[in-house]
């Protein structure tokens, strides 16, 4: 294994830019001291996509490390999705062999993750007849009992979705089904006025980078529907009416960007396996992690940790 070099926090996304990382750090501590609550840390993990090649088991390693130190007791750990290299198209044994190589890699961390399942967690390579085809094998690594959840920490309530679905009978198109968008709206019409919402998939609602994957073909942009909610005008035309929703987070596209459109900020996060783990730059966003400070107030600042193979 090389030696690794982290290079530190580079990028900074924020509704509360008038406070700088350090400063932020200060308030929660300043707050927790004077009985007043702090802002959550919140870490987003994404697109791991562990397996036993291209050095990913140590540079994986070595990352779980570095977030440690950056993040040591963080109120939230979620990683957003394609935990495995992929499940879609590989057979049991070589998908029992990613997940296990992901427990042990994930020593580590608290034992509290939440998930949010991606699009090659999705077990397809094996028969239907199965019990373990398709999202069941993912959501009892994941320990989820059911694809898509919430969860409340102080001002803040968490709204997780699972974005993948079936299209004539294959994998995988982004949207949510229609059981899954009455539950959305139930539990946004059951979220007081005070909370904050965030809403966490794994592939995004909407997104600007979305055209470094794109083709432009005779002057039509065609972007496909398995890299961004095929369904994204109908899931904003919900969140914007509640104005609780203040962010939307995903992963899938290994790009980081923001946008802030109609109230609400839409932020995807770059790949901690970068460009699948061949390079640690895919497009223009070098590999790396997220941590969110989310403020009672329902501001939040965000910064993107990279590092570097060396
Ligand atoms: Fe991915």
């Amino acid at each position: 294994m090389k030696r690794r070099k982290f290079m530190g926090t580079l990028a900074l996304s924020s509704t509360a830019m008038a406070f700088g990382s350090a400063r932020a750090i200060d308030l929660k501590n300043n707050n927790e001291q004077l009985g007043l609550h702090g802002p959550l840390r919140f870490l987003q993990l994404t697109d791991t996509h562990v397996f036993d090649d291209r050095n990913s088991p140590a540079y994986t390693a070595m990352f779980m490390e570095k977030a440690m130190e950056i993040v040591p007791d963080p109120d939230i750990i979620c990683h957003t999705g394609d935990v495995i290299m992929d499940a879609l198209k590989k057979n049991r044994v070589e998908v029992a062999d990613q997940w296990k190589l992901w427990h042990s890699l994930k020593k580590g961390l608290p034992n509290n993750i939440r998930y949010a399942i991606g699009n090659h967690d999705i077990w397809g390579g094996g028969p239907k007849s199965d019990p373990m085809y398709g999202k069941n094998w993912a959501m009892d690594e994941m320990e989820l009992q059911n694809r898509f959840y919430s969860f409340t920490k102080g001002q803040w309530k968490f709204i997780v979705l699972d974005s993948t679905q079936t299209m004539d009978g294959n994998w995988y198109t982004a949207f949510i089904d229609d059981i899954q968008r009455e539950w959305l709206i139930g539990e946004l019409d059951n979220t007081p006025k005070e909370t904050h919402v965030m809403i966490v998939s794994h592939i995004p609602i909407l997104s600007t980078c979305i055209f470094d994957w794109a083709k432009s073909e005779n002057g039509i942009w065609k972007v496909s529907g398995s890299l961004m909610h095929s369904d994204s005008h109908e899931v904003q035309a919900i969140l914007r009416s509640y104005p609780q929703v203040k962010l939307c987070i995903s992963g899938h596209l290994h790009l980081l960007d923001k946008i802030s459109y109609d109230g609400i900020d839409y932020l995807g996060s770059g790949a901690i396996s970068g460009n699948w783990w061949s390079s640690e730059t895919f497009h223009r966003t070098h590999c790396g992690f997220c941590v969110f400070d989310l403020y009672p107030d329902g501001s939040y600042q965000r910064k993107y940790y990279e590092y570097e193979w060396q």
